[in-house]
């Protein structure tokens, strides 16, 4: 099973992928499956820029359409000294498909954050509320 250093890693090497002509800000994401598969994700941008893909969803949905559906640990790099989480969106879709899973944040250096998931989204809405 590879540590959290080595998924920012590959996160770091999927950012390399990514797409980015509008904003220049360019995102690596990976996830850990609990089976050891590493499935990384980056940023993909378009001219309405509405439609832009975040990293951590591309690498979510990447591993959701392969059926995984087990995640032990995200990481996100960005070319920042502070920390890049998550936005919103991708806290809702991380929450739901990955539950609480620690985040690790880093940028091209160093790992500069660690969070799990319940604190980055607390108070979540998701599929309990909708049991009836
Ligand atoms: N972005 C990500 O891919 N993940 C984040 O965690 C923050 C933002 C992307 C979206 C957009 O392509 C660019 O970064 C600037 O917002």
């Amino acid at each position: 099973m590879i540590d959290s250093d080595a998924l920012v890693d590959a996160a770091r090497a999927a950012r390399e992928f990514a797409i980015a002509p509008y904003s220049s800000f360019k995102v690596g994401a990976a996830l850990l499956t609990r089976s050891g598969r590493v499935i990384g994700g980056c940023n993909v941008e378009n001219a309405s820029y509405g439609l832009t893909m975040c990293a951590e969803r591309v690498a979510l949905l990447k591993a959701l359409s392969e059926g995984e559906r087990d995640f032990v640990m995200i990481a996100v790099v960005a070319d920042t000294d502070a920390p890049t989480p998550p936005c919103g969106p991708c806290r809702q879709l991380l929450w739901e498909y990955c539950g609480d899973i620690p985040v690790v944040l880093a940028n091209l250096r160093r790992v500069a954050g660690r969070h799990q998931m319940r604190d980055l989204l607390p108070l979540p809405f998701d599929g309990r509320l909708l049991g009836g």
